[in-house]
């Protein structure tokens, strides 16, 4: 298990360019499995999670192969429906198998995903939507079976106590592309990684509208075929950059920083005083080294376009080194507040009051020994860590590659003092638990 050492306290300074978007590329994977056709796929991100997806696919009997960087083919000739736990715990993106599984072979068993670090993290309307397009559904030893000999195109309503589901949506959308009849999905995921994938899904012959919407609407077709399709630059991973910047009082150029995408995250740098301008289409600067004095502000995560909880860490750095009363409240997942504890190791008042974080923000943060926890949670710790007094070692970071490629190598080339090193390298006396 690596570790990351940082030295704080360095402005970044350059231009960086975002990878394809992770939680698009997942779905999109499991999308190739609705034909047996090749499907490529071109700005696959280079991850642990893109290569456990790959491993699943190839356990369930697809090629699945890495063409030339950032290149992939998978062609699911012959499937096998049955997706085992030991696979499907490691990610829990792999739940949204079962839509392209029971669509092609009217049947699916697949493993209940297991807990989650950010919170519960329940799948009940994923289910209660293959429910309402006529699939049995029952859950036995873990996993859960879809009978999907009446599959049939329904109206379906996704919306939950936190609003719409992305990989719910997901699911339901490819299950909906081959089975008879019209679907309309209320209250569907609008994020632009389900974009993406309904973008693909059109490419490979399904019948969708209302695409970027809350109601979609799907007309069966009796099959797909190949495609190629080029997956959109990460947003998060976007995000998580210009905070970067932000919050070293640098100056970065983002190269895949998409303004559509990130108007919510947009707009709270705005309003903190954060400097920034547009360059292109795909283009953001933030320009942090301007003069410029930065003034609290509350945040509230929600579906998109609201701001994303995939930011909320992140953002709370920032907060954490502003001075004044800041309040953040999680309406996604209201207990994913995992950063808190450690951002505190390293100075930041920050108190959890149920799903809000209200933060005292200072002037600077101390350097400590951290402990990450989850993906979004490492990365907040990182940008903590590249604007503090003194040395973290952050521990752990295999989360963080599960989402971000070769994050020390990139930062560093802005001028960040980071460095990864085996754990065996840490000073005995920081180690954690
Ligand atoms: N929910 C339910 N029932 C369900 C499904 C979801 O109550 O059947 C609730 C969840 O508990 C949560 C809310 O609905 O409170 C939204 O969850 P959603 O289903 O949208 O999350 P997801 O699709 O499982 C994706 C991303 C997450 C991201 C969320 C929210 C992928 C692979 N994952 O998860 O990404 O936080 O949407 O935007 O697309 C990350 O990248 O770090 C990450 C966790």
């Amino acid at each position: 298990m690596d570790v990351f050492r940082v030295n704080g306290g360095r402005p970044l300074r350059g231009t960086i360019q975002v990878s394809g978007a992770k939680n698009a590329v997942l779905p999109i994977f499991a999308a190739a499995l609705l034909t047996d056709e090749a499907v490529t796929i071109r700005n696959v991100p280079n991850l642990s999670d893109v290569r456990f997806m790959a491993e699943i696919m190839r356990h369930l009997g697809a090629e699945v192969s890495a063409d030339a960087p950032g290149t992939w083919t998978i062609r699911a000739r012959t499937l096998d429906n049955r997706a085992p736990y030991d696979l499907v715990r490691k990610m829990r993106a792999s739940v949204c198998l079962m839509g392209p599984l029971v669509a092609r072979l009217r049947s699916a068993i697949v493993s209940l995903p297991g807990g989650c670090v950010i919170g519960p993290r329940p799948i009940d309307l994923h289910l209660k939507g293959f429910a309402a397009l006529g699939c049995g559904v029952s859950i036995e030893s873990g996993y859960v079976h879809l009978d999907g000999r009446h599959l049939r195109g329904a109206d379906v309503f996704l919306g939950g106590r936190h609003g719409s589901t992305a990989l719910g949506t997901a699911n339901i959308l490819m299950a909906a592309v081959l089975a008879p009849g019209r679907t309309r999905i209320e209250s569907a995921a609008c994020e632009p990684e389900i974009v993406d994938l309904c973008r693909l899904l059109v490419a490979m012959g399904a019948k969708i509208s209302g695409i970027g919407s809350h109601a979609l609407e799907i007309e069966g077709v009796e099959r797909l075929h190949g495609a190629t399709h080029t997956v959109i630059p990460d947003r998060i991973e976007a995000g998580t950059f210009l905070l970067a910047g932000a919050i070293t009082g640098g100056d970065i150029t983002v190269e895949g920083a998409r303004g559509d995408h990130l108007a919510a995250l947009l707009d709270k740098l705005r309003e903190t005083g954060v400097p920034f301008e547009t360059v292109g289409p795909e283009t953001l600067r933030v320009r942090a080294d301007r003069p410029h004095r930065r003034v609290p502000t509350d945040i509230v995560t929600m579906p998109h376009p609201g701001f994303a909880t995939d930011l909320q860490a992140q953002m709370s750095a920032l907060l954490a080194v502003t001075p004044g009363l800041s309040i953040v409240t999680e309406k996604v997942f209201p207990n994913r507040f995992m950063h808190v504890p450690e951002l505190q190791r390293m100075g930041a008042d920050i108190a959890i009051e149920g799903p809000s974080a209200i933060i005292k923000g200072s002037d600077r943060l101390s350097g400590a020994p951290v402990m990450a926890s989850d993906l979004r949670a490492s990365a907040a710790l990182v940008l903590a860590a590249l604007a503090a007094h003194g040395e973290s070692w952050i521990q752990r970071v295999y989360h963080i590659d599960r989402g971000y490629d070769r994050v020390d190598e990139r930062l560093r080339a802005l001028g960040a003092d980071i460095e990864r090193l085996p754990a065996e390298a840490m000073p005995r006396h920081l180690v954690g638990e």
